[in-house]
């Protein structure tokens, strides 16, 4: 499996798993649990979920799916708080509720999920709090545009910023213009939400053909265009054990120049600023 080193020397891996609308209504929670364990055993390690995601039954979920003698250790776990629980205090009470429910001591990485109005100075001395509490092992960001960025070294300067959680794919590839090397200079991980467009970009007439090329699905040649640069781990979400299979198969496949130039084509770069697309 491909790795992504955050600051400090840490690997996690490139390829990890979403969780956003899992465990809620009335889907079939052990399949759900058995696409998930399959996914780890592909070596998609890092799973990321939210105090969000169905009001915190993704993260139940999460907790059910590696439960089991030695599991946790080979899990990097990724949780966010809302930015309206973000305030000094309410960080600390909104990354305790997760770690209840994920029925974990430790966050490997926690996640401002996006910008809101408690002032970043409180949400950021909540998270280093919790990290001198062994509570959290790294903290980052989510959403966060290159101005935000800035604002956050302005009002939290030398934060230990881990990671960027942002959306990209081929459809919406506006942070190549700038947030990605803004965020490559300042030592985070860019972490891909929405690899798949939700799914939308899998009926690309355009991606069949690379796909034919490589033995392979739409799905996994749309997850390694997004790993094909360094730092960025993409967080692909299945509920389903056959699709997590095939989007595994994206960590060790390699587009040549050519396929990227086809894709170029058909998905054109940025040209230009474009505001940081946000689901
Ligand atoms: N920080 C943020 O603000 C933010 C925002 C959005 C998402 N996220 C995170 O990023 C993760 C990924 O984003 P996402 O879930 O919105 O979208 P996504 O991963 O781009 O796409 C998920 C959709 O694609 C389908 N799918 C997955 N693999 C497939 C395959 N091989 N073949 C056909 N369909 C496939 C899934 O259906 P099935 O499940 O039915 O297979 C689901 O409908 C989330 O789960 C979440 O963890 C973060």
């Amino acid at each position: 499996m491909k790795c992504v080193e955050l600051v400090g020397g840490e690997k996690v891996p490139a390829l990890g798993l979403g969780t956003w609308k899992m465990g809620v209504g009335d889907a079939d929670e052990t399949a759900q649990i058995r696409a998930l364990q399959a996914g780890i055993a592909q070596g998609m390690t890092l799973i990321d979920t939210a105090e969000m995601y169905g009001d915190g039954r993704s993260e139940q979920l999460v907790a059910k799916a590696i439960a089991g003698a030695g599991q946790r250790d080979k899990i990097f776990l990724v949780s966010k708080v809302l930015p309206q629980n973000a305030s000094r205090q309410g960080t600390v009470k909104a990354c305790e509720a997760s770690l209840k429910r994920l029925k974990t001591d430790v966050l490997d990485l926690y996640l401002l999920h996006w910008r809101g109005s408690h002032r970043l100075a409180d949400t950021f001395a909540a998270f280093e709090a919790l990290k001198a509490a062994g509570k959290i092992r790294h903290y980052g960001v989510s959403n966060f545009d290159v101005d935000d960025l800035e604002e956050l070294s302005a009002e939290v300067p030398n934060n230990s910023c881990a990671a960027n959680q942002v959306m990209y794919n081929l459809s919406d590839r506006g942070i190549e213009w700038d947030l990605y090397s803004k965020c490559r200079k300042e030592k985070m991980a860019v972490m891909a939400y929405c690899p798949l467009g939700q799914g939308r970009l899998l009926n690309n007439p355009g991606l069949a053909p690379l796909a034919k090329k490589h033995n392979v699905t739409n799905a996994a040649i749309a997850l390694v265009f997004t790993l094909r640069l360094p730092g960025i781990i993409s967080i692909p979400k299945s509920s389903h054990e056959k699709r997590i299979l095939e989007n595994a198969a994206a960590a060790d496949l390699v587009l040549d120049a050519e396929d990227l130039k086809n894709l170029d084509q058909i998905f054109p770069p940025p040209r230009g600023k474009i505001s940081l697309a946000i689901t």
